[in-house]
């Protein structure tokens, strides 16, 4: 089947030009200059032309951090691999890399095998695993050189929730000697934990059981230091280390440091650090609060006042937007905090909504349109090993091409999403800018409103180390 799409603009990382690109099965075969008699042959030989006059083409958009059924809590992430991957494909997300987990005492390989299992048929879209170590020992950092080899080629740490995900420092300095010799990422989520666990205790002492309170005991400062704690450790180690959700200008400022000395020390952020907050989202009326639990939590609105973080995605020390997609759903799920909020499983879903989310930051003067590729694309492709199979729109690349429509609007509602919850974090979101049409390797998933694809559709994909070590 080709393809060949007319009359857009456009955008990469590095710049935005007037070009028709033309796609060959799977793959994207030549951008062509319009008007040009390559163009024309090409339009007169296509067995399908799609007319992109007034819109944006993007590479598909890349979420490197997402949870479908993540066990948490007692209970499992809502969103499996069918359902979760079609809504990034209504959000023009065309790739996801979901993290496999492995827990004390657990064989890492029947974890992954059993990750496997959960996607496999499954996905919507092409889909790729990093590992979460929850119980590092030895037979589990043996097991890091094989898994390199077999395309998972990054690692999540926990620096929180003691007595589930949680290592301590002697087990992370061991994983980050390995991922120093076989060229692993680490992937780590800083908060400290231990501390975390007493500042909560004693608050629910106190009968502060309010969803707020997962926030208010969870202070920015601890995500600081287990961000500079992390750091020292990968220093030692000499190894990469990659902030996964930061939230905190405590971490940001830790984070940009590390970088101004010219270490391999990267971070993302999600949405919800850029447009929710703690005292109005976290801590809405009743238990509503409990639908915007996640860790790290909200920050303040004085904290986010700053946009620190919107400045750390123009300076590059924020390198990527992900989701970190865990939705659970306020019935039966979040409500198993109802009397606790130590009791909430922490996460927010939002696979569908990260493009149109930060295309937001372009309407309001916080990124260019090429940043915007750049942190939703680009960089998730090249950090983690997918980079130039995936991120471009460049000739043998993949055919994951978003057109989007900075014309049209977007309202995010629980009545219109397509993930598996029964509440949006974002509800009432009205933006500008719309995803119009998401192609999957040169196949059409989202044309006109409707959807086109089938479950199946994605594909594993093993991935090299990342483009961003030396
Ligand atoms: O609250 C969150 N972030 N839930 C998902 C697990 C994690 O820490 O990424
Ligand atoms: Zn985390
Ligand atoms: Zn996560």
């Amino acid at each position: 089947m080709t393809t060949l799409i007319k009359n857009g603009t456009v955008v990469s990382a590095t710049g935005r030009h007037e070009a028709d690109v033309l796609i060959d099965g799977e793959k994207i075969a030549a951008i062509l200059q319009p008007g040009t008699s390559a163009a024309d042959s090409a339009e007169s030989g296509a067995e399908k032309v799609i007319d992109a006059t007034g819109k944006y083409i993007v590479p598909g958009g890349i979420d490197c951090h997402t949870h479908m059924e993540l066990p948490f809590g007692g209970t499992f992430a809502s969103d499996t691999f069918e359902i979760g991957t079609r809504a990034a494909a209504w959000g023009g997300t065309t790739t996801i890399i979901d993290f496999a987990v492995q827990k004390h005492e657990e064989n890492v390989r029947e974890c992954l095998d059993s990750w496997f299992a959960k996607a496999e048929g499954e996905c919507a879209i092409d889909y790729a695993f990093h590992m979460i170590l929850g119980g590092v020992d030895d037979a589990a950092l043996k097991e890091m050189d094989a898994l390199v080899d077999e395309g998972i080629t990054s690692f999540k740490l926990f620096m929180a929730y003691p007595g589930v995900f949680y290592s301590d420092d002697g087990q992370i300095l061991k994983v980050m000697q390995k991922a120093s010799e076989n060229g692993a990422m680490i992937c780590m989520h800083a908060e400290n934990g231990i501390a975390i666990d007493v500042i909560a205790e004693q608050a629910a002492a106190r009968g502060q059981t309010d969803p707020v309170y997962h926030g208010i005991t969870r202070p920015p400062r601890l995500e600081g230091e287990a961000t500079n704690r992390a750091i020292q450790l990968a220093l030692v180690a000499g190894a990469p280390v990659y902030f996964v959700h930061l939230s905190a200008s405590e971490a940001l400022e830790r984070v940009a440091e590390a970088r101004n000395e010219g270490h391999n020390v990267y971070a993302e952020t999600c949405p919800q650090y850029l447009y929710l907050n703690l005292e109005d989202h976290l801590g809405a009326p009743g238990f509503a609060g409990a639908g915007y639990v996640c860790s790290p939590p909200l920050r303040t609105k004085e904290h986010t006042h700053h946009k620190d973080l919107w400045r750390g995605l123009r300076t590059n020390d924020l390198a990527i937007v992900s989701t970190d997609h865990c939705p659970f759903c306020m019935k039966e799920q979040k409500e198993l905090g109802l009397e606790d909020f130590r009791a909430i499983p922490n996460g927010i879903g939002g696979v569908e909504h990260r493009m149109d989310l930060i295309y937001q930051g372009v309407v309001m003067g916080e990124l260019s349109l090429e940043r915007w590729v750049e942190t939703c694309s680009t960089t998730p492709a090249r950090m983690f090993g997918l980079y130039p199979q995936k991120g471009v729109i460049a000739a043998g690349s993949d055919a994951d091409i978003v057109l989007y429509d900075p014309n049209a609007k977007t309202h995010i509602s629980v009545d219109t999403h397509h993930m598996s919850m029964d509440y949006s974090a974002y509800e009432g979101f009205d933006i500008d800018g719309h995803v119009d049409t998401v192609i999957s390797r040169g196949k059409v998933l989202i044309e006109d409103g409707a959807y086109h694809g089938a479950k199946g559709d994605g594909r594993y994909l093993r991935r090299g180390l990342s483009s961003y070590l030396i």
